[in-house]
């Protein structure tokens, strides 16, 4: 059931948006994953919602429910994100807002893996899992505006921007998560949006009011 305004200014656009973190097994019981409560990707559906827009919401294990009238797409490991995002196209705009998970274990057990008295840890090998944002900014069925998160540290609008040009995205929204800012696993943000005309400084706000923000800039886009 999707619920939404006729009158936004999103009405009769598609807009992807993944969020949460990815979980990769390692076992039947145990997972390798990023941290993410999906909240920041939870209110930018929403709000895309709320202009108007058919959201596709493809989140992995998170911690807060999915928003009300999007179409909600569970997925647990990265290779289930990229399918499920690939098959939720076309659409007018995707936002990654996901922390996937940059490994999977390759050689994960389909039995619990059980101690065995040495002492020894197993030794877990890890596989590279796909770019879901590159594959789609470089891929057929490209969205007109794609846009990517990068959570980082040190010198934050640097490394974002070589990441948009690195993915192929159209804009970057940098945030820092160095443990100073509190920004990571609370109710706010604060972020810069790189696109290819500039970087601009939003001022730390709620998660709610950056995806408004956010979302009201993708519509000015796609008019
Ligand atoms: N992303 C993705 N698929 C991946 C990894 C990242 O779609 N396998 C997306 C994220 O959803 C985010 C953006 O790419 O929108 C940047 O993620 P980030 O982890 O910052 O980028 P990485 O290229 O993985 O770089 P790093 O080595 O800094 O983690
Ligand atoms: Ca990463």
């Amino acid at each position: 059931v999707e619920a939404h305004f006729s009158g936004g200014p999103l009405s009769g656009k598609h807009v992807l948006v993944t969020s949460g973190p990815t979980h990769e097994p390692i076992d039947p019981v145990r997972y390798i994953a990023n941290r993410s409560s999906g909240a920041q990707g939870t209110a930018l559906a929403a709000a895309l919602r709320d202009l108007g827009a058919r959201v596709t919401f493809v989140t992995g294990p998170a911690d807060v429910p999915p928003p009300a009238g999007v179409t909600v797409v569970r997925v647990e490991t990265a290779r289930e994100m990229l399918a499920a995002t690939q098959a939720a196209l076309p659409a007018d705009a995707a936002v990654m807002a996901a922390a996937v998970a940059d490994w999977r274990v390759d050689n994960a057990s389909g039995s619990k893996i059980k101690k065995d008295g040495s002492g020894k840890a197993p030794a877990l090998e890890f596989a590279e899992n796909p770019d879901i944002l590159a594959t789609v900014s470089k891929g057929a069925s490209r969205p007109s505006l794609v846009v990517g998160f990068a959570a980082e540290t040190d010198d934050v609008t640097a490394h974002a921007a070589a990441k948009r040009v690195r993915k192929g995205c159209d804009w970057i929204v940098a945030n820092d998560v160095a443990p100073a800012t509190g920004i990571m696993g609370g109710s706010e943000n604060a972020v810069t949006l790189i696109t290819d005309t500039g970087t601009e400084d939003w001022p730390r706000l709620s998660k709610e009011e950056t995806a408004r923000r956010l979302a009201g800039r993708i519509a000015e886009y796609l008019v």
